[in-house]
Formats: C-alpha cells, sequence, structure tokens
C-alpha cells in the first residue's frame, strides 16, 4: 500500500484532489471554469439550479458514464452539437483530462494524449457517489449489484474491464448462437468453443469476485454499524451463479437452454446478498434501514478503495442528508470526518444547510444558480 509515513510513524494518506473543473455546453452550464482547493465544498441552492449535474461532470471524467444511467446526448446542453468537460487533477502524478463528446465525434484524452486503451485511463481520477438511485443497490435486481461489484474491481484491478468486456461479448454472441438454433439446428461446433472461452473468461471473474466479497464485507459491516448506531449487524455475502464447476454446471444447463435461447449460468448472473441480522435487506429491511445500507455500501467503496491506492477518492454526494433521519445523520458525519482528515475532497449538494453545525466549520460554499457557480 502506498502511503506515507512521517518523523513520528504516522500514516498519512496522500491527497489527490480535483484542482480544476472546466465545462462547455454541458447540461444547463454554457460554460463553467471553477477552481477547487482540497477539502469540503458544499453546492447549495434551489431546485434544479445545476448542482447536480456538476457532481455528474466529475463522475463522468472519472467513469466515463453518467450516474443518473444515461448516454451523452442527455447531457449535451440543449440547441448545442456537443459538450466538452476536462479537469486537472492533483496530486500524486497531476493529470489533465479532456473529453468532448458529439453524436459523430468523441475525443478523450489524458495529458495530452488520446486515450487508447481505457485500462490506462482510469485511475487518473477516482470518485465515489452517493445519490438517491443507490436504493437500487439494496431494492433494485441483481444486475445492481453485479455493476457495484464490477466497478470497485475496475477501479482496483487494471485487467478486470477488458475481461468483463470480453466476458459480456462472449456471452451476447452465444446468445445469438442459441436464437438462430430455432432455424435447423444449432451449429455445436461455434457453441462449443463459445462455451469454451465463456468458461475461461467467467471462472476470472468468479475469482475476482470472489475474493473481493472478504475483503470488503468488513468495511461494510462497520461502516453500517456507525451510520446505524449498532442497530443491526450487516453481513455481505457473495452469490455466484455458479456453485462448483461452470463447464459442468453449463453442460448441464443444455435442456434448459433450449427452451429459453439464452446463457442461463455464469457470472452474468451472480448476485451480492445483502444480509441485516441474517435476513435479506431487501425482503425485511425498513425504508431507513435499506438507505443507510446503501450509503454504507458507498462509504466502504471509498474506504476499500483509500485503502488499495493509498489516496482516498473524491467522493460526491448528491442530497444525501435530506434523506436521513437526524440520528442517522449524525452517524454520517464521522465518516465525512474521516474523509476530510485524510486531505481527502468532498462535494456535496444540498438546498440548506440542514446538517449538525460540527460540519459546518471548513466548508467552501458555492452558491449555484441557473448553470452559474459562485463561492461565498
Ligand atoms: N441537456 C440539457 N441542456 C440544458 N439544460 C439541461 C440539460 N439537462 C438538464 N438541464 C437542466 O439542468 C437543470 C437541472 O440540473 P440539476 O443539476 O439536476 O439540478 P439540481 O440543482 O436540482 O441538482 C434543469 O434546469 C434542467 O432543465
Ligand atoms: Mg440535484
Amino acid at each position: 500500500m502506498k502511503r506515507l509515513a512521517d518523523a513520528r510513524g504516522a500514516i498519512h494518506f496522500i491527497a489527490v484532489h480535483l484542482a480544476q473543473l472546466r465545462l462547455r455546453d454541458f447540461r444547463n452550464y454554457a460554460r463553467l471554469d471553477a477552481d477547487f482547493a482540497p477539502g469540503f465544498h458544499v453546492l447549495l441552492g434551489d431546485n434544479a439550479q445545476g448542482k447536480t449535474n456538476i457532481l455528474e461532470a466529475v463522475y463522468l471524467m472519472a467513469t466515463l458514464r453518467s450516474f443518473r444511467g444515461v448516454g451523452g446526448a442527455q447531457m449535451i446542453r440543449h440547441g448545442a452539437k456537443g459538450y466538452f468537460v476536462g479537469g486537472n487533477v492533483v496530486g500524486r502524478g497531476d493529470h489533465e483530462i479532456k473529453m468532448y463528446w458529439a453524436l459523430r465525434e468523441r475525443k478523450l484524452s489524458l495529458d495530452g494524449q488520446a486515450v487508447k486503451k481505457l485500462g490506462d485511463y482510469f485511475g487518473a481520477l477516482r470518485t465515489v457517489v452517493f445519490c438517491t438511485e443507490d436504493l437500487q443497490l439494496v431494492k433494485g435486481t441483481a444486475r445492481a449489484r453485479r455493476r457495484f461489484m464490477d466497478l470497485l474491481l475496475a477501479q482496483t484491478q487494471p485487467g478486470y474491464l477488458p475481461l468483463l468486456q470480453r466476458y459480456m461479448h462472449t456471452v451476447r454472441a452465444r446468445n445469438a448462437l442459441l436464437k438462430q438454433s430455432r432455424q435447423g439446428g444449432t451449429d455445436e461446433g461455434a457453441l462449443e468453443s463459445f462455451s469454451a472461452e465463456l468458461v475461461r473468461f467467467g471462472n476470472e471473474i468468479i475469482r475476482a469476485r470472489r475474493e473481493l466479497a472478504p475483503k470488503f464485507s468488513p468495511l461494510a459491516r462497520l461502516a453500517y454499524r456507525r451510520i446505524s448506531n449498532n442497530a443491526e449487524e450487516l453481513r455481505i455475502e457473495y452469490q455466484p451463479s455458479v456453485r462448483n464447476d461452470f463447464a459442468v454446471e453449463l453442460a448441464q444447463s443444455r435442456a434448459r437452454e433450449k427452451n429459453f435461447r439464452a446463457t442461463l449460468v455464469g457470472p452474468h448472473r451472480d448476485d451480492l446478498q445483502l444480509l441485516l441480522n441474517e435476513k435479506s435487506a431487501a425482503q425485511f429491511g425498513s425504508e431507513g434501514q435499506k438507505r443507510t445500507l446503501a450509503i454504507a455500501l458507498k462509504m466502504a467503496q471509498a474506504e476499500y478503495l483509500a485503502g488499495i491506492h493509498g489516496s482516498p477518492p473524491i467522493l460526491l454526494i448528491d442530497d444525501v442528508m435530506g434523506e436521513l433521519d437526524v440520528k442517522r445523520r449524525s452517524g454520517f458525519l464521522p465518516l465525512l470526518e474521516h474523509a476530510r482528515k485524510a486531505c481527502g475532497q468532498v462535494f456535496m449538494t444540498a438546498t440548506e444547510e440542514n446538517w449538525p453545525s460540527e460540519l459546518g466549520k471548513d466548508l467552501q460554499r458555492w452558491q449555484v444558480q441557473t448553470g452559474t457557480l459562485k463561492r461565498f
């Protein structure tokens, strides 16, 4: 782990922060140039002013996707041809990120060089977002939880994303073949070679996910305990679709595949079980417990990344305070304090300052109003 120890042996994280953000024709920002210091930033403003849009832009630079789950076209300012999002990341190795997205033209550069391999790009900027959609991690389908695992693995293992892409490509190709089988028999030779590939890539994904769970689970348990004041115990268990042997189980599913015309076993069917006092949180948890759990997962994600990379990710917190009751809000605070002490950078949106006053010190306040950002 890359952490620095000072003369007294105290361990310090290396601060990485977004020093500058530039937007052109992004959402309701025609033009934005903002400089940000490390530390705690609060974006304040009424509804529909552009607070979340800022977080979306920062997250987009880090992950190349919107946390709102929309495509590029929606983020282009109405009437414009394309958007530009750029930024300078300062910390261990400074980076300049530039991205331009239009329907017919896409450009992504890191430090003045066009990005060829995405594996080289991820890592320049790491973020963890907290938003209302996080509740889907608990309430939604297994897909949301697989995505969560995959993002965590992509953020910590350079080879994971290409591996996942190859696996998903194979699943799609194999499914297409199974669908064709309606017209006179399947091409068994082709199916066999896809199956072999599926098993090879799939086993690697399963191994990565299996190794992640026991490292991640204790962090999430601790975060949940802190926010909920030890109300319940959280346990997270990886629930792979493959029980023992992928190749054997795939072969055994052949008869069912003929009916469904799709690949029915494999890591694309995995799940992550979330248990509160050994009961499914999705089925038995209260609304408040589910929200707390979603936040705990994100906090654990941030801690996991900080531990591996030696610098905390930038936290993007969208409207979260408003969703927690007073007690849980004050449980959330120590976690933010922790981020602050680690010299991280936090961006938090709110319509009003409705958090306990302890958090009030050293805040950097920004007023967001119809696509403009002003320090106050
Ligand atoms: N592609 C777009 N072009 C122009 N304006 C947009 C676009 N997408 C969203 N907006 C505007 O952005 C505003 C919402 O921004 P948002 O950041 O979600 O607000 P909030 O401050 O409530 O978080 C709305 O006024 C909406 O009309
Ligand atoms: Mg918002």
